[in-house]
């Protein structure tokens, strides 16, 4: 069955309600569209999870920079709705900006310090607070059961799940693995923006997770070591310019020293191969 494509708050509640009234769990996958395989797992996770799937499509102004790509993010709406019907969604919630910003900027945020300065953070200076005030808003609207979020964007559910743990927001955060074309590259809206020889390029990211998890498996156990490994892999090729690589907590994301101390832990990096800039992550064999 097609998804009903709801465009207000009060169409959502409504059918919200109906799904609880009849019993339904709601199991929600908020996104920002340009819908691709990497989404669509996640709707699968839900509806294979939920009785009644809501996916929204929402590209939230607060969470961009002013020289970042708010205004020519892809909008692909034909083919998200596709997306969204063949991986299972109930519902698609496709506010305009006015219905989560009618009083244009809001006077309440949501800040999550220290998890939200560091990696990204760092470079997008109000970016997580743009995240986490539009998830809690929309949490708000979708009063879902369970909400889905991917690995790729590894900092992201980081900072949800404290954000639900810290207010008590009654929504249960699953985390799905990244989905990645066949030669590792990790699925990304932002994918699009690159040309033929950019793209080839591109794979520089999963290759280099994958060299620092082969330099673990083999007995590797000094951070800074492995840190050199992605910084050298993604420095050798010259489409590609590294803004970080990080090799930390995967619970708090603080820098580690030594690996195999018994502490999960995480590779994360991004670069610019282009005009797009791309991040991907790991987590380390013990
Ligand atoms: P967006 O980039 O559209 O991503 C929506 C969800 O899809 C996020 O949870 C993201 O981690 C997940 N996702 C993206 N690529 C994936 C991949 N290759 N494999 C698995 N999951 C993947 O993240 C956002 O939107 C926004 O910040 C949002 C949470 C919607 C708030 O505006």
């Amino acid at each position: 069955m097609s998804p009903i494509v709801a465009v207000t708050i009060a169409e959502v509640s409504k059918s919200v309600a109906q799904a609880k009234r009849r019993g339904q769990s709601v199991g929600y996958v908020p996104t920002m569209g340009a819908l691709h395989r990497g989404h669509a797992r996640l709707v699968e996770q839900a509806r294979g999870e939920c009785g009644f799937v809501v996916v929204s499509i929402f590209v939230n102004p607060t969470q961009f920079g002013p020289n970042e790509d708010y205004s020519r993010y892809p909008r692909t709406f034909e083919s998200d709705r596709e997306i969204c019907q063949e991986s299972g969604a109930d519902l698609i919630f496709v506010p305009e900006r006015e219905t989560i910003y009618p009083a244009g900027p809001l006077s309440t945020y949501v800040e999550v310090p220290g998890l939200s300065d560091i990696l990204e953070g760092s470079i997008r200076p109000g970016h997580f607070r743009g995240v986490a005030t539009v998830v809690l808003k929309l949490f708000g609207v979708v009063i879902p059961d369970t909400a889905y979020f991917g690995q790729k964007d590894y900092q992201q559910q980081l900072i949800l799940r404290r954000m639900v743990t810290d207010l008590n927001v009654p929504v249960e955060i699953v985390t799905v693995p990244t989905v990645r074309e066949s030669d590792g590259l990790a699925m990304s809206s932002r994918n699009r923006y690159l040309n033929p020889e950019e793209r080839v390029a591109a794979r520089v990211l999963s290759q280099a997770l994958a060299e620092a998890e082969t330099a673990v498996s083999a007995g590797e156990r000094s951070a800074d070591r492995v840190r050199q490994i992605l910084a050298r892999r993604i420095e050798s090729e010259p489409l590609a310019s590294l803004e970080y690589a990080e090799v930390a907590d995967a619970a708090t994301l603080e820098p580690l020293r030594d690996l195999g101390t018994g502490r999960r832990a995480v590779a994360l990096l991004a670069a610019r191969v282009g005009p797009a800039r791309l991040i991907d992550n790991a987590i380390l064999p013990n």
